[in-house]
């Protein structure tokens, strides 16, 4: 059965959205991009979202690990939800869709997705408005409108962080061969095929066979197709050195065990040692700086 709490988040945040323009004595959303994003990153990292006053959007997207989290699942409230790990906020502009399962279609409504009774935050999404209002009493009000755009636009600030590939991709002509060999490595093994150049990703979802451990059935859970059993998004293989643990029910906390479990799900067989050492030399070069992220954190 597909599921339906992202079908209530999009209909909660058209209703948001509607209400915004239709009521003339709504609290007008601050007027410049800059203003809202400030806005989003305030809200991004306050705890007055959740209804417990506990959590902020970053416990689990956290800046110093690429926006992700460091455990491997978070369950949330609704037990009907697979709990999954919480992936990287770096390379949203890779996605049209979101979720692991490509379940939610926009940022915007993503931020309904915590804020509702059976989410992370526990709550109405009405009810966090009200705390944050009354928590900051000397400001212009926000409506529920402003608070998923203010989310939605700072996210979008989120740079992706440049790598060494990034560079040295452009020089081709002065690699070395083992440069060379990596890189024709991760194209004939097929991982440039999915992880394609230079986001790394195919903005697809495919079933890779992995063991399942958590009876999550993926894509298969929105599109009810029975193709997309098991299937979920491709991840971007930018940052991988800031973003463990790995997969969507973040089964792995080593990068090079990841690639073998993986290799071994699609194909039934092992990788060699020597395929594996050339791989990891280019999922290196995709490494980041992640003290970058210091600059986020306010
Ligand atoms: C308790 C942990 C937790 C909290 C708190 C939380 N998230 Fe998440 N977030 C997750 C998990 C887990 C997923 C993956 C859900 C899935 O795929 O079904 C996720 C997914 C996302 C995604 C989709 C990313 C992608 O690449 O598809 C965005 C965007 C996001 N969260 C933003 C937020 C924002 C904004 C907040 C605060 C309003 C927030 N999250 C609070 C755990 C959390
Ligand atoms: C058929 C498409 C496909 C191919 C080919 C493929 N991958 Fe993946 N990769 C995926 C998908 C989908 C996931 C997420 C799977 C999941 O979480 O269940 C993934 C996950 C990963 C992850 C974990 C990243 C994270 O952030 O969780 C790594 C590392 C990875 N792939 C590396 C590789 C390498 C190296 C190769 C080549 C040997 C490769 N992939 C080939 C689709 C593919």
């Amino acid at each position: 059965m597909p599921l339906k709490l992202n079908s209530i988040a999009f209909a909660l945040c058209m209703a948001a959205l509607a209400s915004c323009g239709a009521d003339s004595k709504a609290p007008m959303p601050p007027a410049s991009q800059d203003s809202l994003q400030s806005l989003g990153k305030r809200l991004f990292f306050s705890t007055i979202l959740d209804q417990n006053g506990q959590k902020s959007c970053a416990s689990c997207h956290n800046p110093q690990s690429g926006f992700s989290s460091e455990v491997s699942v978070h369950a949330g409230p609704n037990p009907k939800l697979p709990a999954r790990n919480a992936p990287s906020l770096w390379h949203l502009s890779f996605k049209s869709a979101f979720h692991w399962d490509g379940g939610v279609p926009s940022l915007t409504q993503q931020v309904l997705v915590p804020l509702h009774p059976m989410g992370d935050f526990e709550t109405l999404p009405q009810a966090s408005v009200e705390r944050w209002n009354k928590a900051h009493p000397h400001e212009t009000p926000i409506d529920l409108a402003t608070l998923c755009l203010a989310l939605e636009a700072f996210q979008k600030s989120i740079p992706v962080p440049a790598t060494p590939w990034d560079t040295y991709s452009k020089q081709a002509q002065k690699w070395n061969k083992n440069a060379k060999l990596a890189w024709q490595e991760f194209n004939q093994k097929g991982c440039a095929s999915c992880h394609t150049p230079p986001s790394f990703t195919d903005g697809k979802f495919h079933n890779t066979g992995l063991p399942n451990l958590t009876g999550d059935e993926g894509r298969y859970r929105i599109t009810g197709n029975p193709e997309d059993r098991y299937a979920f998004g491709t991840p971007s293989l930018r940052g991988l050195n800031a973003t463990t643990p790995y997969f969507h029910d973040g089964r792995s906390f080593a990068l090079d065990s990841a690639v073998l479990i993986h290799y071994r799900g699609m194909h039934g067989r092992e990788l060699s040692a020597e395929s594996l050492a050339r791989i990891m030399e280019v999922l290196q070069s995709l490494f980041v700086d992640s003290t970058q992220a210091q600059s986020h954190i306010p």
